[in-house]
């Protein structure tokens, strides 16, 4: 791809479905490039003092949305960090918008097989956690997410390949 604007003193931001790797190659792009790592989700879990699952349970997705989109518009300004957001987060308001405009969006895409192999049986991913069939819930979802997916300055297939196969391509690709 050649439409993503120079990474230099700009943050990198992941994003993609649940799954798709964020948190993992975020580390791992952070490290090789000596940058600080960002992930949304555990900076939104510190500051409130509750997991995920606690704050969709006692604020509902909503109140999760406007913790994420408050915490964004800060990190956004934060400089050339590598930030893993949840895969909702580029969906919802102007958060794609302000990551777009501040540094280079990378979407780490993967198939739904993939995804519900890696995404597994657990409750830490309320969304899913809830569902009575979670691959029609993953098509469902991603069949709306994909649109703003897409938008982003490059994708990265990560279907099929291991995070150090993944971070090659995406070093290749920022290049
Ligand atoms: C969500 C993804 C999760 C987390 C929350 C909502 C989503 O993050 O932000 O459970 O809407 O897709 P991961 O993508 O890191 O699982």
């Amino acid at each position: 791809m050649t439409r993503s604007p120079s990474i230099e003193d700009r943050p990198i931001f992941l994003i993609g479905f649940m799954g798709a790797g964020k948190s993992t190659i975020g580390r791992l792009l952070a490290d090789r490039l000596g940058r600080a790592f960002v992930d949304l989700d555990e900076r939104i879990a510190g500051d409130a003092g509750a997991t995920i699952p606690e704050l969709f349970a006692t604020e509902g997705e909503a109140g999760f949305r406007r913790r994420e989109a408050a915490l964004l518009a800060e990190v956004v300004k934060e400089g050339a960090q590598v930030v893993a957001p949840g895969g909702g987060a580029p969906c919802h308001g102007d958060n794609l918008e302000r990551m777009l405009a501040a540094g280079v969006v990378v979407h780490l895409s993967a198939a739904v097989d993939e995804i519900l192999t890696r995404v597994g049986e657990g409750e830490s991913r309320p969304l899913l956690a809830r569902a009575r069939d979670r691959r029609a819930e993953v098509e469902r979802l991603l069949a709306a997410r994909v649109a703003h997916y897409r938008r982003a300055h490059l994708t990265v297939d990560t279907s099929g390949l291991r995070p150090s196969q993944v971070l090659a391509r995406l070093l290749e690709e920022l290049a």
